[in-house]
Formats: structure tokens, C-alpha cells, sequence
């Protein structure tokens, strides 16, 4: 995929005055790999463009056109991707840590470059479906230093809570517990007034969790939360990876950068689908892949030039660039690294990851994580 495939920008909307973006790309992505050997984990492709390619159109789309990358892992490749912005209808600069400071200091890194006096700050893998502009409307009425995005969550057990007294004011920052007292996780968006910026420490690794944040708190700054119920997904996992990808195609996560219309697939320029082929559940087809006749293919990302071989199955799994999976193979919830070869009749299934470049041969071979 090139620059030249970024859709156009949003001309028509009411920029918003006094505010502007950071987003923070620069982490490993550990989690992701083998994906994130090759790529940064804002940069893989999820349902068809970049992911940070959504994230972008969304805060452009919001009406805010100055937004700065924190990057430092795989740093270059977001400037060669986006360049200047100008193809999203946005003033793009980036910053590239020497070491990684972590996601406060990463942004107090960047503060040379910000002028504005409310700075809305993203992590660069979350999916979400929050209104932009009444987050930031929630910042100026209520006079914060900070404000969250906190989103309300069907399990919070499986994260850290934030609760609130009845102004809205966050009241603590509570670890993972079995009896959250709260179902509102912090979801990764925050509005911060630049003076606050200006206030975390410089040049050493600092982390808005569990430092700058239980700080404010602590010093008695005003920590308000926008609360919603929106659309919410962390793309820290594969599994979380997939079912974002296979959220954006089929229209139920939102995004003003889908290369083509919500349904059950995307299939990208020069991809070859069988037309018995079965394509389903989201599925994002990659640029030049072929998909053989009879191959069922559910809620799954094929990166370009992936090769799916006849009567194979490949469910919520996420294939690598050039990498094959060969006839009759079944692969379930996996991780297929780029150029690497499932040979016909294997079976991998439960979290299987494969690393880029290797071949499974032939034969039956069953691999799974669940014991
Ligand atoms: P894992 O290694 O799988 O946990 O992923 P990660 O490295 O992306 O960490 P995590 O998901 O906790 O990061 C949340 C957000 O902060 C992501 O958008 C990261 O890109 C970003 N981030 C994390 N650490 C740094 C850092 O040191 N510098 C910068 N600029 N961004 C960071």
C-alpha cells in the first residue's frame, strides 16, 4: 500500500480552535508478534490501510488538523507512510525518542512542538467510537487539568478501574481486582491542558498510569471523566487484532477510511479471490492474495500477497505478507508470520504463532497452545 491510497481528507468540517493531537506509536508491541517484527503496531494493516490511518481520519474528522507522533520504535516508517499529512487534510510532525520514555514522558517529549492550550493525547492502538468533540466540550466546562476518556465495559475485571464521585471527578486509579467497584476502565484518550504537559518530568522513561496520573491526583488537580458506552477495543492482542479488523469491515467499529463499503469482506486491488471461495465474517483480503476454490475464509487478515490454498480454512487468524497457507490446512485463532508456509492437512489452532520465514511441511501436523 502506498501514500497514494489514503483517503481523501474530510475538507468541509468546522476545524476546532485551541486544541490539537499527540498520538503515541512508539511502543513494542510484544504482545503482537511476530507481526510487530517487521512493523510497528499502529502501522499494520487492519482492515486494508494502516491502522493509525483510522485513528488519524477520526481526529481529522473531529475538526483537529495539528497532530504530533511520539514515536520510537521502527520510528521512520510512519514519516515515509504519512509524510506531511497533507493527504489526510493534516499538519503531521513527529518526534523520535532516543529511548523509550514510556507514554508520559513520550508526551512531554513532544511539548516543543505543541501550541495549543488543550491537547488531546491518543494511544495509537485503541479502536473507538467516542464523540472527539464532547470530550473536549466535558474538558472546558468543567476547568480540568486532565480529562479521560473512561468507557464502560461489560467485564472490568480484565482491567484497572477509574472511578468517579457525581461531578464526574476521577476519585482513584484502582489495579485489576475480581470486584471492581466500578465497570469504567480508562480507555486510552485523554485532554490535557498544555500547562500540565509542561509539568512531567523530561527525559527519563515516565508513564501517565502510574505516575503522572496518581500524582495529579494526589496533588489535588482536578482529573475529570468524559464516561461513555461507545465502541471500545484495545489492538494489543491478536485476537482483539482480528476482531477490530473484522469490527472496521463490517461497519460496526466506525471509520472515515475503510477502502471500500462495510459487509462481509474487503478484497484489495489485484486480490484473487476463487468465486467458491467463501469469504465471511469481516474478512479483509490483501493486495494480490489468491484464495482458492472451496477455502472458507471468517473474520480474518490477510496481509498482501497471502495465498490461501484450495478447501483451507482460515478463521479469525491473521495471515503475513506473502506467507501460505497450503490446501486443506486449518488455522484457527493464529498468528501466521510473514512468508511462512502451512503445509496442506496441518492443523494449528488456540493462539499458535508462527514466525516469519518458517515451514510446516506437509502431513497432518496438529498444533495447538491448549493443552
Ligand atoms: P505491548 O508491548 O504488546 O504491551 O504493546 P505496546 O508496546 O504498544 O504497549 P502498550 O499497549 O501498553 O502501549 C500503549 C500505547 O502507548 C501504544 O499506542 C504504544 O505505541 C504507546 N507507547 C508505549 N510505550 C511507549 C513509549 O515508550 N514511547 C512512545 N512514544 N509510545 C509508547
Amino acid at each position: 500500500m502506498s501514500a497514494h491510497d489514503l483517503p481523501p481528507p474530510g475538507g468541509d468540517i468546522e476545524p476546532l480552535r485551541g486544541v490539537e493531537a499527540v498520538v503515541l506509536v512508539g511502543g513494542k508491541g510484544t504482545r503482537l508478534r511476530p507481526l510487530t517484527l517487521s512493523a510497528p503496531k499502529p502501522m499494520l494493516p487492519t482492515a486494508g490501510v494502516p491502522f493509525l490511518t483510522h485513528l488519524l481520519s477520526r481526529i481529522r474528522a473531529a475538526g483537529i488538523t495539528h497532530v504530533v507522533l511520539g514515536t520510537s520504535y521502527k520510528a521512520e516508517v510512519f514519516e515515509e507512510y504519512f509524510g506531511d499529512g497533507a493527504r489526510l487534510g493534516l499538519d503531521l510532525e513527529y518526534v523520535v525518542e532516543d529511548q523509550p520514555l514510556d507514554t508520559a514522558g513520550a508526551i512531554r517529549n513532544v511539548a516543543h512542538l505543541l501550541r495549543a492550550d488543550d491537547v488531546m493525547v491518543f494511544n495509537g492502538d485503541i479502536l473507538s467510537g467516542v464523540d472527539l468533540r464532547a470530550v473536549l466540550e466535558t474538558h472546558r466546562d468543567s476547568a480540568a487539568d486532565v480529562t479521560l476518556h473512561l468507557v464502560k465495559v461489560p467485564d472490568p475485571r480484565r482491567f484497572g478501574c477509574v472511578p468517579t464521585d457525581a461531578d464526574g471527578r476521577v476519585t482513584a486509579f484502582l489495579e485489576k481486582t475480581e470486584n471492581p467497584p466500578t465497570d469504567q476502565i480508562n480507555a486510552g484518550c485523554y485532554v490535557f491542558r498544555r500547562s500540565v504537559i509542561d509539568r512531567i518530568p523530561a527525559g527519563r522513561p515516565v508513564s501517565v498510569e502510574r505516575e503522572t496520573f496518581p500524582g495529579l491526583l494526589a496533588a489535588g488537580a482536578r482529573l475529570q471523566a468524559h464516561v461513555d458506552s461507545s465502541y471500545w477495543l484495545d489492538l494489543g492482542t491478536p485476537g482483539a487484532f482480528v476482531q477490530g479488523s473484522a469490527d472496521l469491515v463490517r461497519g460496526v467499529a466506525p471509520s472515515a477510511a475503510l477502502p471500500g463499503d462495510p459487509g462481509d469482506a474487503i478484497v484489495l486491488a489485484g486480490a484473487r479471490p476463487h468465486e467458491r471461495a467463501l469469504l465471511t465474517g469481516g474478512t479483509t483480503v490483501g493486495a494480490d492474495c489468491v484464495v482458492g476454490a472451496g477455502a472458507r475464509v471468517h473474520s480474518a487478515v490477510l496481509f498482501d500477497g497471502a495465498v490461501i490454498g484450495e478447501n483451507a480454512v482460515v478463521e479469525r487468524t491473521v495471515v503475513g505478507a506473502g506467507a501460505r497457507v497450503e490446501p486443506g490446512a486449518v488455522v484457527r485463532d493464529a498468528v501466521i508470520g510473514d512468508g511462512a508456509v502451512i503445509g496442506a492437512g496441518c492443523e494449528l489452532l488456540d493462539g499458535v504463532r508462527v514466525w516469519p520465514g518458517v515451514t510446516l511441511p506437509q502431513g497432518g501436523i496438529r498444533f495447538s497452545t491448549d493443552v
